[in-house]
């Protein structure tokens, strides 16, 4: 598989609201450059000359200052590897109604099934608001990459927060080839029509700009299409098979093709990574905390659709029902703040700590601790839990494909079982290995915590075979390789 960087074809643009790199401002001045983590951005490292320009959001005050000290051009490539990467100053009320309001408050919540509760819809001036600013961010990235691409260039653009991108930007540039993906689920028409009938539309119309729609999954994809034949009234087809794509969409004369690209974990990197100096010093800690006893790991945002506190009270129900346990299992959980500018994001947060100290207070004894919960994002430790997991936990309300599926069963030295949603993106290439569960389903959940914990040692072994090897299937070099290939033969 694989597609050479050709030096006839100009290179591919890609957009994305967070980018490869983000700053830290000091009180004295100085600017710290950090790496940005996630597929997407080792995807795109692996692509050498074929990778063009990455137009991104200055996400705070010190994104703000390398944009300002850049003086209009790309960041410094001292920064970015080497790649251009040009960040938008996007003034902060239009970022913050785009980002915090219309994207994750609004977006997220639609497509992960959350829209009802705790986030109620409420479509009232400051919606309006909200709605104007994310037209206007999505405006200055489409101006910004019809400036910045070279004719016929293929631009592939990121995610529910450049909805609007690929119309925009088709209207400035006629001559682009324009993907769009999808790294969230889609919500099926039912519950994607609970948004405003003409915004609801406008964002379909958005993506349907884009020549070629991708998504995770084929159910996602699949969604995508119900709510352009319900809402628009489009004509959906299923693709040829063996071809890259799963469905067209016509509307008014003009088709996008929709496919499917199962983003998978980086085994060769994680593999090194996890094996590195800061890993083993973070494991034996852990180790020192945990003893002997058996280990069930998640590793998370800290973001609701992920569902850490049904997850805790699982395990919880596990210690009451199965009273041999106590003593003998712990559960290392490590939930890492997100989007701590939305009120409901801290409370999430804020909770998924009571249930931990609860837990740890109910059944806690001397040389015991229960939960191991950690808050504080570090990369190195989160490598440390993978490695020492018996059991991983990954129980989401509803998620685009998660990573996290995909690595823990790659990285433990134990050959862990994998307990996960059958919600999850990843659950259709991973569901015959795994133990699926239904995300609200706390009794259900704990007892596949129970058979996890009680596999034969040679049935987690073969399983945790083969789920590596699903989970590598598609590497993110891969991932966005194809996606340039299949944009390439419209
Ligand atoms: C999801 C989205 C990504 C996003 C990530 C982190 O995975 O699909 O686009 O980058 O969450 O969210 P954040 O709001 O921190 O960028």
């Amino acid at each position: 598989m694989g597609v050479a960087a050709d030096s006839e074809t100009p290179p591919v643009l890609v957009a994305s609201n967070r980018g490869p790199v983000s700053y830290t401002l000091a009180e004295d001045g100085t600017l710290t450059a950090r790496r940005g983590g996630g597929g997407m951005v080792s995807g795109l490292s692996a692509l050498g000359d074929a990778a063009g320009t990455w137009v991104c959001a200055a996400l705070g005050p010190g994104d703000r200052e390398a944009v300002s000290r850049a003086g209009g051009a790309t960041l410094d490539p001292a920064d970015t590897g080497g790649r251009p990467v040009r960040m938008l100053d996007i003034p902060p009320d239009i970022f913050d109604a785009a980002y915090n309001g219309i994207a994750n408050s609004v977006l997220w919540f639609v497509h992960h099934l959350l829209y009802q509760t705790p986030l109620e819809p409420v479509y009232d001036a400051e919606f309006e608001r909200q709605w104007a600013g994310y037209t206007t961010y999505n405006t200055a990235f489409a101006d910004a990459l019809a400036a910045e691409a070279a004719p016929g260039a293929e631009v592939l653009v990121q995610d529910y927060h450049l909805s609007l991108v690929p119309a925009l930007l088709r209207e400035r540039r006629p001559d682009l080839r324009i993907g769009h993906f999808s790294h969230t689920p889609w919500a099926p028409p039912d519950l994607y029509r609970v948004l405003p009938d003409a915004i609801a539309r406008q964002v379909l119309l958005g993506i349907l700009g884009a020549d070629r729609a991708a998504f995770l999954t084929r159910r996602w994809a699949g969604a995508f299409a119900d709510c352009c034949a319900e809402l628009l009234g489009a004509e959906v087809r299923e693709a040829a098979p063996g071809g890259p794509d799963a469905f067209t969409v016509t509307y008014e004369g003009r088709t996008t093709r929709l496919g499917v690209h199962g983003l998978g974990a980086d085994g060769a990197f994680l593999r090194e990574r996890a094996h590195r100096p800061d890993v083993d010093e973070r494991l034996a800690a852990l180790r020192e905390q945990v003893g002997e006893r058996a280990t069930i790991v998640r590793v998370d945002r800290t973001e609701l659709s992920k569902n850490i506190v049904r997850g805790l009270l699982a395990y919880r129900r596990l210690l009451t029902e199965r009273p041999e346990w106590r003593g003998r299992v712990v559960h290392v959980a490590f939930a890492y703040p997100s989007r701590q500018d939305l009120a409901v994001y801290r409370d999430y947060t804020a909770e998924v700590s009571r249930v931990a100290e609860g837990i740890n207070a109910e059944f806690g004894q001397d040389g015991w601790t229960p939960v191991v919960l950690h808050v504080k994002d570090d990369f190195a430790r989160s490598l440390a839990a993978y490695r020492m997991a018996d059991v991983a936990l990954v129980n989401p309300i509803r998620d685009g494909m998660n990573l996290v599926a995909k690595e823990i069963p790659l990285i433990s030295e134990r050959g862990c079982a994998l307990v996960l949603s059958r919600e999850a993106g990843a659950a259709a290439e991973l569901g015959d290995d795994a133990l699926l569960v239904n995300p609200y389903d706390i009794a259900g959940t704990a007892e596949a915590l129970h058979r996890a914990l009680t596999m034969d040692a040679d049935e987690r072994r073969s399983r945790a075979g083969r789920l590596a090897k699903a989970a590598t299937a598609l590497t993110p070099r891969d991932w966005f390789l194809t996606q340039v290939e299949a944009l390439r033969t419209t």
